[in-house]
């Protein structure tokens, strides 16, 4: 099917996907980087040396920013670009726009990584940047879609594969969200005012936030599962009517799971009760998509011991399945009452977002890299080996730590003595956490260790390649 030489046969427009997925990896670097220096700060908070764009308010949106938007985006834009040509068997629509979404995109990034720390923000969680940012993430979003759908729509094959349904639910809802929640007036250039005020702007901002952990962390990392999964694993897909079931089950529940964020505020109550239920009943697609990827590997579990490729994938999976059996829990009130505030919500992200986004991407890469470069496989797969294990080792300290320090934190806070005084003041758990937020630092260090590993041997399998022609089988081409 690869046919590297021939000039003559239509081909699979693999530059942006190429140029994405070494991006991806570049970001992943700088964001995890940003990550363990704000954990370190805030373990020594003399690490702000008093600069004022080195303080912890500034740097922590852009290590989310980075992880989610530059590393996440980039591996999203890489791997649905690859996967809508192949399983469409045609190059992509309009790739000179396709073209455009990668500048345009890393404008965005170099354009966050400056005005971030220099203080602009619109002082919402995940959609921080200013207005003329917000208009240029428009128009490469809108120009995404475009070329997205317009391959999907000049497609050879009849069927459209479950994994583009799941890639197009995230750029369409992407779309919505960033419309609705980054409205605002303009006061002057990087100033504006949110066109919600109050308890509103609270609600908008939460059905933004929660759908943006459910279509930008999880839908298309969902479109990755369903088409990486089964290539790595040389086996389809466990379920396909399980996938339709997961598809729809899936994006008509989480748009309705966000106030579970706004729990004891003062957002009506029956609203708070609403997103709890709805992310309670998010368990069961969330575990239904889960099981399916895990079962693809049914009859191949074997292959687990000696392709790391695949592990990065399928521990991926486990972390999901845990994640999502968490946040469920959490939303239920009298759990939230005490988990929010807490380190334990920083643990529940982070065993989403380094188990599940992190080890999928990372998966996603592995797969890619050396295929969009002429190679086998990657230059060392004993590297990737140690990657694996390192970035593992890395979240569980990450994440136990911070599963600790937020249960110790919420119990100390409600701690009431006889006479109905607190018994601990706030600054006593600050210095029972001390301890954990050196933990996470160690379990950060690792899985930016990991990190610059694959970095490493990505350069080695690009320096090694080169950059290869993919012919579109002839039978799609004759249809
Ligand atoms: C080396 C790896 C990483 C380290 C050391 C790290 C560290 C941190 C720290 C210290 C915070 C601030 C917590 C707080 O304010 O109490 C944070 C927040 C966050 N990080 Fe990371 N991070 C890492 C990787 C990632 C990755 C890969 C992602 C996403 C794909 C991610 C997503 C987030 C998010 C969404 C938040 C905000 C959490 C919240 O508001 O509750 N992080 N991270
Ligand atoms: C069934 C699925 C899930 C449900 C019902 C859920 C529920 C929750 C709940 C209840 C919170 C705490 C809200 C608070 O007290 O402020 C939370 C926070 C969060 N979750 Fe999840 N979660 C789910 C899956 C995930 C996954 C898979 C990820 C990451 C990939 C993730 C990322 C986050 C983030 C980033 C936050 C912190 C938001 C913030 O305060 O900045 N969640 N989630």
């Amino acid at each position: 099917m690869t046919d590297y030489n021939s000039k003559a046969a239509a081909a699979y427009d693999d530059t942006v996907v190429r140029q994405f997925s070494l991006a991806a990896v570049l970001w992943g670097v700088v964001g995890m980087l940003v990550g363990v220096f704000i954990a370190a700060q805030l373990a020594w908070p003399e690490l702000n040396f008093g600069v004022p764009w080195l303080s912890y308010g500034r740097l922590r949106p852009l290590h989310t920013n980075a992880v989610i938007f530059a590393f996440g985006g980039c591996a999203l834009f890489a791997t649905s670009y690859y996967c809508v040509m192949r399983t469409s068997q045609v190059p992509l629509f309009l790739p000179k726009l396709a073209a455009f979404t990668f500048w345009g995109w890393q404008l965005v990034i170099v354009a966050a990584a400056i005005s971030l720390p220099l203080g602009y923000t619109q002082g919402k969680e995940y959609a921080e940047l200013e207005w003329p940012i917000d208009i240029l993430i428009t128009l490469v979003w809108v120009a995404y879609a475009v070329v997205f759908f317009g391959t999907v729509g000049t497609r050879k094959v009849r069927h459209i594969y479950v994994a583009n349904w799941f890639y197009g639910a995230f750029i369409l809802a992407v779309a919505l969200l960033h419309l609705v929640n980054s409205a605002a007036v303009p006061a002057g250039f990087m100033k504006s005012y949110s066109a919600y005020a109050g308890v509103q702007d609270a609600m908008v901002q939460w059905w933004y936030g929660h759908n943006a952990v459910g279509f930008f962390l999880t839908a298309g990392f969902l479109g990755m599962m369903y088409y990486f999964v089964p290539k790595q694993a040389e086996r389809p897909v466990y379920s396909y009517r399980l996938s339709i079931v997961h598809f729809w089950a899936l994006i008509f529940t989480y748009m309705w799971a966000g106030p579970h964020h706004l729990h004891y505020t003062a957002l009506p109550d029956w609203t708070q009760s609403l997103g709890m239920l709805f992310s309670l009943i998010l368990l069961a697609p969330s575990w239904g998509g889960m099981i399916n990827g895990m079962m693809t590997l049914s009859g191949a579990w074997h292959k687990l011991r000696d392709d790391p490729v695949l592990r990065f994938m399928i521990v991926s999976l486990s972390f999901y399945g845990m994640s999502t059996f968490e946040g469920p829990m959490m939303s239920i009130k009298t759990v939230n009452a005490l988990s929010h505030y807490t380190d334990w919500t920083v643990g529940h992200v982070h065993s989403g977002a380094l188990g599940w986004v992190g080890l999928i991407s990372m998966g996603c890469l592995y797969f890619l890299i050396p295929r969009l470069f002429g190679q086998k496989k990657m230059y060392s797969v004993r590297a990737i080996e140690a990657h694996f294990w390192i970035a593992t080792l890395g979240i569980v300290l990450y994440i136990a730590a911070m599963w600790i320090a937020g249960v110790m934190q919420g119990l100390m806070w409600r701690a009431i003595n006889g006479d109905g005084t607190l018994t601990y003041t706030f600054v006593e758990s600050v210095k029972a956490t001390y301890p954990f937020y050196v933990i996470r630092v160690i379990g950060g260090l690792m899985y930016l260790a990991g990190m610059l590993i694959m970095a490493w041997n990505t350069w080695m399998t690009v320096a090694n390649g080169r950059a290869v022609r993919v012919s579109i089988p002839a039978a799609a081409q004759a249809a």
